[in-house]
């Protein structure tokens, strides 16, 4: 069975294009609560939530994750960047898991997958640092085999394949096969390394189809297409609810 984590960020996102600037009231009455939506989603049978506290905190507050953590029924994957502040900010939050991502402050979310062989050095680093703390790490990269073999020289124990790119090929049968391939390839060569391969990044309620052909992929993370739907299956029953308060 592929496991289902579930990126909860854009409620953050939703909540911060009203409450920005109100910390003041912070804990009071302040709308959508990304703790009680990832408590939520677990209910409903997610294996795993994933929060991203970016170093701008344009979304994800830490509270939010120290208050998820306090009734949390699942496990954690924290993602981050690689800064020394955010691995800092990581062994203080003690998440289940982390997986490092690339971070481009004018991004809207994470492009492109990380240059572990690029910055081999600071990577081997802070894989060590959070391995020998008992935090397993996660490398958000592209299907790339020397990206792979990167992680594993480095003793990263999963990676995180992007499928940005086929969930963009979808709608070209030509590419959309592809970017299967491109991603099968990685898949095996990752397993093959002896690394745990997750993967996410654009999937959706229909790319899913091709998506679970990667047979060895241990876990999905999914955010904005669950997030977007939840949005769509509880307008009517939000407008029918405020319809109701308006006119008894
Ligand atoms: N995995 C990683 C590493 C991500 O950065 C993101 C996006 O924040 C996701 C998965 C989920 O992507 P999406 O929101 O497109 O489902």
């Amino acid at each position: 069975m592929i496991l289902l984590g579930v990126n909860i960020d854009h409620v953050a996102t939703l909540r911060q294009a009203r409450y920005r600037d109100e910390e003041s009231i912070h804990g009071g009455f302040i709308e959508p609560d990304p703790a009680a939506m990832a408590w939520l989603a677990e209910e409903a049978g997610a294996d795993g939530i994933t929060m991203h506290v970016r170093e701008d905190r344009r979304h994800v507050q830490v509270e939010d994750v120290i208050r998820y953590q306090e009734k949390k029924k699942t496990r954690l994957n924290l993602e981050t960047s690689m800064s020394l502040e955010m691995v800092q900010l990581a062994q203080e939050i003690r998440p289940e898991s982390v997986c490092l991502v690339p971070e481009n402050r004018k991004e809207v979310t994470t492009e492109g997958g990380l240059d572990v062989r690029g910055n081999i050095e600071r990577a081997n680093e802070v894989v060590r640092e959070l391995v020998q703390n008992g935090i397993p790490v996660s490398m958000f990269i592209d299907p790339d085999p020397d990206q792979l073999e990167a992680c594993a020289e480095i003793g990263a124990p999963w990676v995180e394949l992007h499928t940005g790119s086929f969930a963009r090929a979808w709608y070209d049968q030509e590419k959309r096969e592809l970017e299967l391939s491109t991603l099968r390839e990685g898949m095996r060569i990752g397993v093959e390394l002896g690394l745990r391969v997750n993967a996410g990044h654009g999937i959706n309620y229909e790319n899913m189809e091709g998506a679970k052909t990667l047979e060895s992929i241990y876990e999905f993370n999914i955010g904005h297409s669950i997030i977007s739907r939840s949005i769509r299956t509880g307008l009517q029953e939000s407008v029918q609810k405020m319809r109701s308060l308006l006119n008894g």
